[in-house]
């Protein structure tokens, strides 16, 4: 089986590329490595815009069409829309009974956007518990990977303390005992030897090759049972039983996710500030040819260069931050020098970034522009990503019901 990813945008509207190259180039590659969910978080856009239905609804589906322009592909990825399952809901709910509340007020993001978004009221109950949504949107997945940024690194954090907290409370409920031995009795005499021994050293020094060797064992037992080669048939939930015995806990009914943070070269804005389309500084996905080429044109460089003649250093200027993303070894070399020595001036030097940046979205144009002519298709492809998504939350959501003793 494949892992699993599971990733979210808030809807803010059409991408720039910023997104692009923070986001969104990660998940493309992505999908052809995992079983890929990316979905639009609507709902968690209302924690901060709860004031603003026009603006959402708007973007939800420009963010959609950026994705697919960008070469997300529905074939490959399961994209959805968060607020048509109403099973994230539930599991919040369900989580939110057991979670302390110092674990949502702990997390960073909480004070910090507090203080950012002074202009807004956030003293409130939706606002506080936004990362345990986060958490529910992951862990009904059962995703392994979440790629996201650095600044989330803390909500992913809180859904692993949370998933492990049901799995302690609620995974060991009646017949756990038995299911394991009922399940560990399908192994051959040694391994079930070797498993003890693996799970011993785990319990007694959480030593990290004993689980790997556990969690291979499980794995490797459990594809022969499940294919047949081996007499005695398997189901998902003995994996689940066996890997939550190993780890001396009870069933893992929620997995444990990791984040993922690839290495990306962050890209300022026009102004050198962070690019955000609220400051005015961005350079959308979409823009055409001419746009890109005023705002390039009118960016922000070193200060230093007043006149044609001064020489400045790239270190301080934000076009060199576009160098590095999108010129080759010569370009930059060009630009070290060249502005260094005042050889070259600042329009010169940002021609190449505006030729690039032009050819980069050249394809994303098209594909936009096909997208936007056939706005139905972009509605189906929703549509039958969520449905895809359906699936696999309601399993989870019954595994949840069953383990927490809903499935009266
Ligand atoms: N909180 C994320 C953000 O603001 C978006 C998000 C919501 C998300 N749920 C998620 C990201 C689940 C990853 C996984 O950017
Ligand atoms: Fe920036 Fe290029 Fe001008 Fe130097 S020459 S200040 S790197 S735009």
């Amino acid at each position: 089986m494949r892992t699993r990813v599971l990733s979210g945008m808030r809807p803010t509207g059409s991408m720039h590329l910023g997104h692009y190259l923070g986001a969104l180039k990660n998940w493309v590659r992505l999908q052809d490595e995992h079983e890929c969910f990316f979905f639009v978080a609507d709902w968690h856009a209302l924690t901060t815009h709860y004031e603003e239905r026009e603006v959402i609804g708007q973007s939800v589906y420009d963010m959609v069409i950026d994705w697919l322009a960008a070469g997300l592909d529905p074939d490959k990825s399961t994209i959805f829309l968060q607020s048509r399952l109403p099973e994230h809901a539930e599991l919040f709910t369900l989580l939110a009974m057991g979670t302390p509340l110092g674990w949502l007020e702990r997390v960073p993001t909480y004070k910090d956007q507090m203080e950012k978004l002074k202009d807004r009221d956030l003293a409130t109950y939706g606002f506080l518990g936004y990362p345990l949504l986060q958490a529910a949107d992951i862990l009904i997945y059962k995703a392994t990977y979440v790629p996201v940024g650095e600044d989330q690194s803390s909500h992913v954090e809180l859904t692993r303390e949370v998933a492990r907290r049901f799995n302690h409370l609620y995974g060991r409920g009646a017949g756990f005992e038995g299911g394991v031995a009922a399940a560990l009795a399908k192994f051959s005499k040694d391994d079930q030897r070797y498993y003890d021994k693996q799970r011993k050293a785990f319990g007694e020094t959480g030593s990290q090759e004993a689980w790997a060797k556990g969690e291979a064992l499980v794995r490797r037992n459990a594809a022969a049972l499940a294919a047949g080669t081996l007499p005695g048939g398997w189901s998902e939930m003995e994996t689940e039983l066996l890997l939550g015995h190993l780890k001396g806990g009870g069933r893992s009914v929620l997995v444990e996710p990791q984040a993922l943070h690839t290495e990306v070269l962050k890209l300022p804005g026009l102004d050198g500030a962070k690019m955000s389309k609220s400051y005015g500084n961005a350079v959308l996905m979409r823009d055409d040819a001419e746009t890109v080429t005023k705002k390039i044109r009118g960016m922000a460089t070193d200060p230093a260069r007043v006149r044609r003649t001064d020489p400045g250093d790239p270190a301080k200027c934000p076009v060199w931050h576009f160098h590095v993303s999108y010129s080759d070894k010569n370009t930059k070399d060009w630009v070290q020098q060249g502005c260094k020595s005042a050889g070259i001036g600042c329009l010169e030097c940002k021609q190449p970034v505006i030729d690039a940046v032009v050819a980069q979205q050249k394809p994303w144009r098209e594909r936009a522009a096909a997208l936007m002519a056939e706005p139905k298709k972009v509605h189906w492809i929703v549509e039958n990503g969520t449905e895809r998504a359906r699936v696999v939350a309601r399993q989870t959501m019954k595994d949840v019901r069953a383990a927490m003793g809903l499935d009266y």
